[in-house]
């Protein structure tokens, strides 16, 4: 797929929520990286989301937006290939939102599982319309491909399903888009849950070595494993899970021994800091240059929403004439 003419667009967001951690790389960004090179990309730092449980501190945005430009850069997006950009930057987004919100019934929405997850403590309007906005933020572009984890499925269905009502009620128009779910390594925090900021048990990619030991020694390991000697459960085990992805044959090298008993848990963590931090220093090295030169990396969102713009106004158009509301046209 090298002609640009006939590469497929695909878009991906995230939430600004500061620097990534291994979870986010895992997950998202090196398969993003791979993407890069056969798709038309297009990857926004979705702030208008984030507002709908920041609002109170819309300061922070401004610094969580510019940490999460410096790491996906630091993970190997180039610019010239993937335009990153900041959602609020392309205003067309929101109007096929108010377009697509026409076209959906609020007990749709209500029955969707991020909002009856969080609806006791988000209960705004802005909140109810998350899905909406995520499915214009997709639709705009008129992407075929949407890259993204497992629990975002039920709103890539919206999406699909409010490109297809568009078409039925106004003519072909909107491609119909479809995610991208790609197999990725399973990775939980410290506690055992999923490795998420909000549950404090993740490992940052910006943190020193240092603090990266201290907080893989804070990982929760196999109960039964008290001490070296006892034989553990590896598949129990959320260090066992980050060796899969970052030890060579881990399941050689780390799995036996642990349930033998003849690796102890203090050994295993010291192994699995070394070969993270390994593999997290080029990163790293590119996140301390990349920090130095803050007008670059504001240079690049806005290169990026330009290119970004560019196409989101040509959707816009063409769904302005389907539905004859190009006044002037
Ligand atoms: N809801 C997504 C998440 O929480 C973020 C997001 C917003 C998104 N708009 C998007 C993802 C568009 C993919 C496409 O991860
Ligand atoms: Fe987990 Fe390693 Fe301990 Fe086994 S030896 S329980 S894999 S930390």
């Amino acid at each position: 797929m090298n002609d640009t003419k006939t590469k497929e667009v695909i878009l991906s967001g995230m939430q600004p929520t500061g620097s990534l951690h291994v979870g986010n790389l895992e997950g998202a960004l090196r398969n993003w990286v791979e993407l890069q090179h056969d798709y038309e990309m297009y990857l926004c730092i979705v702030d208008w989301h984030a507002l709908t449980a920041e609002y109170q501190h819309p300061e922070v945005l401004k610094e969580q937006i510019f940490q999460m430009a410096v790491d996906f850069l630091a993970a190997g997006l180039e610019p010239e290939k993937c335009a990153i950009f900041i959602q609020s930057d392309v205003k067309e987004h929101l109007e096929l939102h108010w377009i697509f919100s026409l076209m959906i019934s609020v007990p749709t929405l209500t029955r969707l599982p991020t909002y009856t997850e969080k609806k006791d403590t988000l209960d705004s309007y802005a909140f109810l319309g998350y899905p909406v906005l995520q499915a214009a933020d997709i639709c705009v572009y008129n992407a075929h491909k949407v890259p993204v984890g497992k629990d975002q499925a039920k709103h890539i269905w919206l999406a699909n399903d409010l490109a297809k009502r568009f078409n039925n009620y106004y003519g072909p128009t909107l491609n119909e888009p479809e995610g991208l779910f790609r197999k990725i390594p399973l990775i939980l925090g410290s506690d055992n849950r999923k490795m998420s900021k909000s549950y404090n048990n993740h490992l940052p990619i910006d943190m020193t070595e240092e603090e990266t030991q201290k907080r893989i020694r804070t990982f929760y390991t196999d109960e039964k494993k008290i001490r070296r000697g006892d034989p553990g459960r590896p598949e129990q085990c959320p260090v066992f899970l980050l060796h899969r992805v970052y030890t060579p044959n881990a399941e050689e090298e780390v799995a036996p021994p642990c349930k033998t008993g003849e690796l102890g848990c203090v050994d295993c963590k010291k192994k699995l800091t070394d070969n993270l931090n390994d593999a997290l220093r080029p990163i790293r090295e590119r996140r301390t240059a990349l920090m130095a030169t803050p007008d670059y990396i504001w240079d690049v969102l806005t290169t990026g929403g330009n290119k970004a713009r560019k196409r989101a106004a040509e959707v816009m158009d063409s769904v302005r004439s389907a539905m004859k509301i190009n006044y002037r046209g």
